[in-house]
């Protein structure tokens, strides 16, 4: 586990621009909106025109997935930043993001500004499914029709980019900590990039962190999949 220290933020206009600068610095930059070889940018044939059909495609798809209270968030901590970077230029096997801090902290709101991130570079595929990890086990109890939890973990399984918010906040049992295992475990072995919120730290010498709740096993691979960010700060839900 790569524990990341805390910089300065970037203000919200910048993230978009730092996130190039970053892809730019390894080589990858968007196509030029120049006119090329005939077409210009705004007619199909021209690459800066089908890289903002898949803009538009990921952003729709992202607003679809996130919250009306997230519609506006952005990702202003750098260390959030680098990550989406991370995804853009190798998103079949970016490490993962776990996100940590005290209640109000700002944990799903850069989370949320990351995948946005990363929906506004274009990427040639663009699946998401953001949840908290209560949400996931409610919709995954295996009260429903036969298979259909099944098919439910699958799908968080294999989809290319996760949010799994809240993770070890919810109420635990033998058979929550089988579904974690088994999507992490999954997501861990095909190299899937997740991000994990948690108000849990990831390790403390008190135990009251991941590692006691969610057990060895999960914690082991979560320390060796992700980079942990832990944001500080007071409860923003409380600054007025
Ligand atoms: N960088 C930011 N700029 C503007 N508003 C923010 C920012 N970060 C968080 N907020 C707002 O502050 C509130 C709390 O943020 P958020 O829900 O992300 O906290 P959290 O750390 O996920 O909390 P919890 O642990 O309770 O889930 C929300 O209303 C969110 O929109
Ligand atoms: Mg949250």
């Amino acid at each position: 586990m790569d524990l990341m220290p805390e910089p300065q933020t970037v203000g919200a206009d910048d993230a978009l621009t730092q996130l190039a600068d970053i892809l730019a610095a390894r080589g990858i930059t968007p196509p030029t909106t120049h006119e090329l070889n005939g077409y210009s940018p705004d007619e199909p044939g021209h690459p800066a025109y089908h890289r903002q059909q898949r803009i538009n495609a990921a952003l729709a798809r992202w607003t679809t997935a996130t919250p009306l209270r997230y519609q506006h968030a952005t990702a202003t901590d750098p260390r959030v930043i680098h990550w989406a970077a991370d995804v853009v230029a190798s998103p079949d096997n970016a490490r993962s993001l776990l996100i940590t801090g005290n209640t109000g902290t700002g944990k799903t709101h850069q989370a949320y500004g990351a995948l946005k991130l990363i929906a506004n570079h274009g990427p040639k595929s663009f699946q998401m499914i953001a949840t908290t990890s209560a949400d996931m086990y409610g919709s995954l109890r295996p009260s429903g029709a036969a298979g259909a939890a099944e098919h439910g973990l699958k799908k968080l399984c294999e989809i290319p980019l996760l949010l799994l918010d809240d993770l070890g906040s919810a109420k635990t049992s033998e058979w929550t900590e089988e579904i974690t295992y088994r999507l992490i475990n999954y997501r861990y072995n095909q190299c899937l990039p997740t991000i994990f919120t948690s108000n849990l730290p990831a390790k403390t010498s008190d135990g009251r962190d991941l590692t006691t709740t969610l057990g060895e096993r999960i914690a082991s691979r979560l320390a060796e999949m992700t980079t942990v960010v832990p944001m500080a700060g007071t409860d923003r839900r409380r600054a007025n």
